[in-house]
């Protein structure tokens, strides 16, 4: 199998290539990234000179590259997670978030389309697409699709192009849509680094809101392993939820980490909402479970500790992303080659 992953220098793609890596060792893994601010290609250091990972620096708009490169290394099958992926970014410039997630999956379709090779395109998608939950209920695979900000209506209009182009066009389309993510190598935007390290510096900690909106986080194993379930098990032009069945308040998180870290909550500021935040998300994983016989792996308690102490152990990693210094290694690794 010689698989393209789009998207595998950023957080849940740099975790899925080394899972595939490690569970499929004689698949090929073709790398696809456009290294934006979110893409580093460090998080995957530890692959250098596996015959089995191959990093090509491109852009999924660019479809007659895709085209190219699809055919090159004799694609099977696509699994499809390059995108804008901050809600924050998307209300101040949502722009970036229609061209590469909604026009950007177009042409990845249509690229996948006239190769004609591929027998499996994986569309990783998001909760975010059924927008906002009261307190009770959880998300099924057809509750109604109604996203609320830019990045989440990007996203819904990413996952509607995908089955349109199973329904329409005969492409052998899987749609994953999961929860919140955590673990190591998510860029410290997303809350959870982000509160690890300004803690970590004595900074503020910025809880929107009245902090109590709910989350239902997802370790990035637990998902990296749902995908490739889906993957090999799901049925065509079939929806999965992946969710973690752990829903939290974002406001016991921030106590958790600063409980983990030994910071005080006196660092814990309560700032402006963000305009069109989502109260509450929850999913009902049962049919991932029955179809593609999932089960999460860890536990939020123990995978929050060790996520926790990842990023204590690994500052070397976020200072260099912070700083900005981990754009210099693509060009010492690759470009000067
Ligand atoms: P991320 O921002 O960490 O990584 C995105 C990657 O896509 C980066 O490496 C970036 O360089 C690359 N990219 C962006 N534009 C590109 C383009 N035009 N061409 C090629 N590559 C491009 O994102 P993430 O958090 O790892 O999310 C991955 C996918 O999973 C996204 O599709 C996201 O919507 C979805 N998702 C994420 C979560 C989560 O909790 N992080 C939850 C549900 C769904
Ligand atoms: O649900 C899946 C989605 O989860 C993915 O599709 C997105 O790509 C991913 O970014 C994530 O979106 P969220 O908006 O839920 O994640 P974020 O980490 O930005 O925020 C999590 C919660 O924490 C949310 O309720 C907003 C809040 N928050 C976030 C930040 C960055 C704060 O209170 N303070 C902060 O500084």
């Amino acid at each position: 199998m010689n698989v393209l992953v789009t998207g595998g220098c950023g957080f849940i793609g740099s975790n899925l290539v080394r899972y595939l890596r490690r569970t499929r060792p004689d698949w090929k893994v073709v790398n696809l990234d456009a290294l934006t601010y979110a893409g580093n290609l460090e998080n995957l250091i530890d692959l250098e000179g596996d015959p089995g990972h191959l990093f090509v620096r491109g852009d999924i708009l660019d479809q007659a590259f895709v085209e190219r490169l699809m055919r090159e290394h004799a694609i099977d099958a696509v699994m499809h997670l390059a995108a804008e992926s901050h809600v924050d970014r998307s209300i101040l410039g949502p722009e970036a978030f229609v061209q590469t997630n909604v026009l950007g999956t177009q042409r990845l379709l249509e690229a996948s389309r006239k190769h004609g090779g591929i027998r499996r395109f994986l569309m990783v998608s998001t909760d975010e697409v059924y927008g906002s939950l009261g307190p009770t209920g959880a998300f099924t695979e057809t509750s109604p699709l109604q996203p609320s900000s830019p990045y989440s209506a990007s996203k819904t209009s990413a996952d509607l192009l995908a089955l349109a182009w199973h329904h329409t066009f005969g492409l052998d389309v899987v749609v994953t849509r999961c929860s919140n993510n955590y673990g190591r190598y998510q860029f410290p935007e997303k809350l959870i680094p982000l509160m690890v390290v300004n803690a970590l510096h004595d900074k503020p900690l910025p809880v929107y809101g009245d902090g109590a909106n709910v989350r239902d986080w997802l370790h990035v194993e637990d998902h990296c392993q749902a995908l490739l379930l889906a993957l090999e098990k799901g049925r065509a032009g079939e929806v999965y939820n992946i969710g973690g069945g752990a829903e939290r308040k974002n406001i016991e998180i921030v106590k958790a980490i600063l409980a983990l870290v030994g910071k005080p909550e006196s660092l814990i500021r309560f700032v402006k909402d963000r305009p069109g935040h989502d109260r509450r998300y929850a999913i009902d994983p049962s049919k991932s479970r029955a179809e593609l016989g999932w089960t999460p792996a860890h536990t939020f308690e123990r995978g929050l500790e060790e996520t926790v102490r990842w990023y204590v152990d690994h500052r070397d990693w976020w200072q260099r992303v912070m700083s900005g210094a981990y754009r210099d290694y693509f060009d010492t690794q690759y470009r000067a080659r």
